[in-house]
């Protein structure tokens, strides 16, 4: 077994393992990638301040994320296909954030179903939405995540529109994967994957199939995506599904601080500064550059998560110091799910959560409280002067 130190350990075995076009499907950003690659090389443009002879006995990451505990400020991010990734992901990586004791958001376009994972966890776990024009389907899905007992919903607001990624189209990303000589070719390679498939609970949308009427081909998400989720989408019917809800709402993918302003009107608890992990606009600005001005709109009147191209600790420690009260890891587990299944998504946890305990206390602290931006090293004109 190889000695695993960090992410990029993970990254590397995942790759040998799943078939190529889920590896492309997770490890792409849209168009050029060029918002994909800022969402890690930003992170790298800030220092940590170095700090000595501050006592770091009695350290502590725990935290809370919308009222609820967490060990570290860190939850799992909504991915679509996580059972594709590896045989029934979405519960493997679910049971390894409850026993690490951080959130796990389960994606609409999930393979195993809002029951599987409550079914199979004992703590609840938060549903991400897509807004879809079935409105039928819609009220149904949120009846389902309010019967399971989710804890928070949270309402994707930067996908009514697929931002297009070649490498799915090239490969003819589906679920499961259609067999042409090109897949059967990569999946005679992918033994283990093929062997745990095999034994899989579900091997499609579960949260779609057999339950949405008039769903054409769910086998494809371009298609799917394309054929209903809701180009229509607006800040009226954003008030009106939280009004169905009834409980905690987070919104996810902002990165201006007009829309976070349009987002405390209609009284989200939680925003996420978030590109879709560069999956969509190409071009936007990185979450961690695009997080001051969030922060210093609406900071004081909610909390502001922030996703996109977290690979360390370190970057959990610049997001949080920085003001973030929380953050989500997208990519880092899915690696670790790829690469070793529930113990790889733990792997993963662990790896971050050192990191970042360790980084904090050479910066002289030792609680999340006690971070700030003083800990940073920001160069000036991160935010950039955009005309
Ligand atoms: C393979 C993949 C699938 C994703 N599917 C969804 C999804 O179904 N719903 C959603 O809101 N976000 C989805 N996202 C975006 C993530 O929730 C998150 O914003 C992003 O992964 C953060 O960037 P990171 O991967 O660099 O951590 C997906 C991301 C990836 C990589």
């Amino acid at each position: 077994m190889p000695v695993i130190t960090n992410i990029e350990d993970l990254k590397r075995i995942y790759r040998r393992r799943v078939p190529k076009m889920f590896y492309d499907y997770a490890e792409s950003g849209s168009w050029t990638e060029q918002t994909f690659r800022e969402n890690t090389s930003d992170f790298d443009e800030i220092r940590l301040r170095q700090r000595v002879a501050v006592d770091m006995s009695g350290r502590s990451t725990a935290t809370k994320m919308i009222g609820q505990d967490v060990t570290m400020p860190v939850a799992l991010a909504p991915v679509g296909l996580t059972g594709m990734q590896c045989a029934d992901g979405e519960i493997k990586a679910a049971r390894a954030a409850e026993k690490f004791g951080v959130p796990f958001t389960l994606s609409t376009m999930s393979i195993n179903s809002i029951e599987d994972v409550a079914e199979a966890t004992t703590k609840p776990f938060w549903f991400q939405l897509y807004t879809m024009k079935d409105t039928d389907f819609l009220s149904r899905l949120i009846e389902r995540a309010k019967a399971a007992k989710c804890s928070a919903l949270v309402i994707t607001l930067d996908l009514q529109i697929l931002g297009q990624r070649h490498k799915d189209l090239k490969n003819g990303l589906s679920a499961p994967p259609k067999l042409t000589p090109a897949t059967i070719a990569n999946l005679m390679t992918k033994w283990s994957w093929g062997l745990g498939m095999l034994g899989a609970k579900r091997r499609n949308f579960g949260n779609i199939v057999g339950h949405a009427t008039g769903v054409s081909d769910a086998a494809n998400l371009g298609a799917w995506t394309a054929e209903q989720f809701d180009p229509t989408l607006d800040w009226g019917k954003i008030a009106k599904i939280k009004e169905m809800w009834g409980g905690p709402v987070i919104l996810k993918g902002i990165l201006d601080a007009e829309d976070a302003k349009m987002a405390l009107q209609v009284g989200a608890d939680a925003i996420i500064v978030s590109n879709h992990g560069g999956r969509q606009l190409d071009g936007a600005i990185s979450s961690i550059r695009a997080l001051p001005s969030i922060l210093d709109a609406v900071g004081d009147e909610v909390e502001v998560h922030l996703d996109s191209g977290i690979r360390k600790g370190q970057d959990i420690l610049k997001a949080v110091a920085m003001g973030a009260k929380g953050t989500y890891i997208g990519r880092s587990f899915v690696y670790g799910l790829g690469a070793m299944g529930e113990a790889g998504v733990t792997k993963a946890l662990e790896v971050l959560h050192k990191e970042m305990d360790i980084s904090m206390a050479l910066c002289g602290r030792r609680t999340i409280s006690d971070l700030d931006r003083t800990i940073l090293m920001i160069p000036e004109n991160f935010e950039g002067r955009w005309q």
